[in-house]
């Protein structure tokens, strides 16, 4: 059982990256779920409905959001009309949405979590007590459980990966945009990584127009961030693969593709 996850995807260079390069993904790894974290692939910041749409085209199955999910306002107007699409499930109760969605391929299903840290985050709900509710919640339909822990602090990214082992098939960190080189199968069997990294710009900062960031960083100013438009884009993601009769992890596989990793098809 093989789920492909793309990591943020920011913008139109982001758009551009998923919609060029995941056919080409899914006929290399012929996944049973795709999963992409899409709360960057408006400007940025948020999701509008009409992306919404394009990524489901492009191929997704489930999409993911985090921090930015409620930065397009549009977003309230159909959150609550789609099941495919997740924001973060530690957000307080009645907040507009879900955090737990099951994705059907064939007879099976693939239940998906996301959560947020609370770590450099504004403060939220207990992400490790939330979650833990949703898995014990999602044992219940399915053997396949798979979680995106959008969350800054490389800590706390781990510390939910080694809460979770053995309860989950996958956890994957994102949010911080630059994809960790530590993908492993935790002892019980729960597929990790410490961050997926991103989808868009590859000679920006964590995907906006560097300028503007060295501006901020030189002058301490306000500065007002745009997404990187004028350079080269990068895809990332990874793949993870499940055992068919219990949904434990058997690999986790990094996938990087610009201009220094290219991508042969
Ligand atoms: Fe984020």
């Amino acid at each position: 059982m093989k789920i492909l996850f793309i990591g943020d995807v920011v913008g139109s260079p982001g758009r551009d990256m998923l919609k060029e390069n995941l056919p080409h993904l899914k006929r290399r790894y012929n996944p049973d779920v795709t999963v992409v974290n899409g709360e960057n692939a408006a400007h940025g910041k948020g999701i509008t409905e009409k992306i919404y749409r394009q990524i489901k085209e492009w191929g997704a199955n489930v999409i993911t959001l985090g921090n930015h999910a409620w930065d397009k306002k549009e977003i309230f107007e159909f959150i609550d009309d789609v099941d495919d699409m997740i924001r973060p499930a530690n957000f307080p109760p009645d907040t507009p949405g879900k955090g737990l969605t099951f994705y059907k391929f064939g007879q099976k299903e693939l239940a998906v979590i996301n959560a947020q840290g609370r770590t450099f985050l504004p403060p939220i709900e207990d992400p490790f007590r939330v979650v833990d509710e949703l898995v014990n919640e999602a044992k219940k339909r399915t053997p396949y459980i798979f979680v995106d822990f959008h969350a800054e602090a490389t800590s706390e990214k781990q510390a939910i990966g080694w809460f979770l082992d053995g309860k989950v098939g996958g956890v994957v960190g994102t949010h911080t945009h630059v994809q960790t080189a530590d993908n492993r199968i935790l002892p019980n069997g729960t597929a990790y990584i410490t961050d997926v990294g991103m989808t868009g710009p590859y000679d920006g900062i964590l995907g906006m127009e560097k300028d503007s960031v060295l501006r901020r960083f030189h002058t301490a100013l306000p500065v007002r961030f745009e997404v990187a438009s004028d350079g080269r884009n990068q895809l990332s993601g990874v793949l993870i693969e499940l055992n068919k009769e219990n949904g434990i992890a058997k690999r986790i596989e990094r996938i990087l593709i610009n201009d220094d990793h290219p991508f042969f098809h």
